[in-house]
């Protein structure tokens, strides 16, 4: 499968994209800085400059070309102020979800966030991310695109498990590692049973892709 990882150089994604030339699909690394694109590289990937920002639809759907499924795992990143939350949380990943749409690209996960559906219960701080995390999620789910949208706890740096507990709502907060989450997206990228689906998922002791065939 050809697969477009947006957010490339992030902590999440350079584990997932690793793990998706493993698995042995051909990788399009798009990334906003030209030096972020030898690590792309180094890791297998094509890497493509945009930044999603900035960039003008047709630059847009010239990255995501030829390919089988966008992913989204880029983001504004703590401390961006609430301006960058709706450029990039929200608008940069509706930017590639109409870039699918006008050029066939069929298949769209989304790395989004435990609490995208109900911002308002959470800390002030918080809710200008959640609430776009929110609406990139629902025009999403009013796409016809077959997605699939991926919400993990706070994430850490630690060494992955391979194990998760997953499903639709979990009723808690936790943590799960950056290297887990890639580990759930790589199973979740052919898994037919999470198209359309939204699922959570934290740290737990079901092997990722039994949890995943699972949600
Ligand atoms: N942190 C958490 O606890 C948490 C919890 C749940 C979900 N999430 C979500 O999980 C995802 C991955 O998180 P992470 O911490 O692994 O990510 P990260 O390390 O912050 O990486 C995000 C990537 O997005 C890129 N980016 C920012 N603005 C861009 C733009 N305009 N155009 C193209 N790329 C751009 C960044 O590039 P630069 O290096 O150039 O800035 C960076 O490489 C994000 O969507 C985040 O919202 C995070």
């Amino acid at each position: 499968m050809k697969v477009l990882v947006a957010g490339a150089n992030g902590q999440t994604a350079r584990h997932l994209v690793r793990m998706l030339v493993e698995d042995g699909h051909e990788v399009r690394g798009l990334v906003r800085k030209e030096e972020q694109t030898s690590s792309v590289a180094e890791n297998g990937a094509e890497p493509v400059l945009v930044d999603l920002e900035e960039a003008g639809a047709g630059e847009v759907e010239e990255a995501v070309e030829g390919c089988d499924t966008v992913v989204f795992a880029a983001g504004a990143g703590p401390g961006s102020g609430d301006a960058r939350k709706g450029t990039m949380d929200y608008g940069g990943a509706v930017k590639l979800i109409e870039a699918a749409e006008k050029r066939g690209v069929r298949r769209y996960l989304m790395l989004s966030t435990i609490g995208a559906d109900d911002p308002e219960n959470r800390e002030e701080a918080m809710r200008p991310y959640m609430r776009a995390k929110g609406r990139a999620d629902e025009r999403l789910r009013n796409s016809d695109l077959d997605y699939t949208i991926v919400r993990p706890g706070r994430l850490t740096n630690e060494e992955g498990t391979g194990s998760v507990e997953a499903a639709e709502s979990l009723g808690r907060y936790g943590e799960i590692t950056r290297e887990d989450v890639a580990r759930t997206l790589a199973a979740a990228l052919e898994a037919r049973n999470t198209h359309g689906k939204t699922f959570e998922v934290l740290s737990g002791e079901t092997p990722v892709a039994e949890a995943v065939a699972a949600v």
